[in-house]
């Protein structure tokens, strides 16, 4: 088993709140996050594969595949936009780096598999400190 990581890079705005809270609220929870005009990351994809090397490319899958794979299901639906209004496979949640790499998942396993290769791991840096990564429901 060999694991290929690929890195795509989006910029988004957001913030953190849950409808039912006052803005007090959400403020005192959420603190800075909760700015109610938004504020906005640099954030940083990681799509870690797994797989067998296909003895005849040499690849676990191929990447420009892959990376188109993920620019269209993910980045054109997350760069420059709102993570709270505009992404459709986020609607509902509150728009948290965690929410967002289960997201993520869901939404490149299959395509992944169709690919050749298994989804591993959903890596999001959100700022320098802050990084989630999701390894699916049974790791
Ligand atoms: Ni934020």
């Amino acid at each position: 088993m060999i694991y290929l990581t690929r890195r795509e890079r989006f910029n988004a705005a957001h913030k953190l709140y849950k409808e039912e809270w006052s803005e007090e609220e959400n403020l005192a929870f959420f603190g800075g996050c909760a700015n109610p005009n938004w504020h906005g990351h640099n954030y940083e994809l990681f799509v870690t594969v797994k797989g067998e090397i296909n003895p005849e490319t040499g690849f676990v899958v191929d990447l420009k595949k892959l990376s188109k794979l993920i620019n269209d299901k993910i980045i054109a639906k997350v760069d420059h936009k709102n993570l709270n209004l505009d992404v459709p496979f986020l609607q509902g949640m509150i728009a948290s780096t965690e929410n967002l790499a289960v997201a993520v998942w869901n939404e490149l396993e299959k395509d992944i598999a169709e690919l050749g290769a298994q989804l591993h791991c959903i890596e999001i840096k959100e700022t320098e400190n802050n990084t989630v990564k999701y390894y699916g429901q049974n790791p």
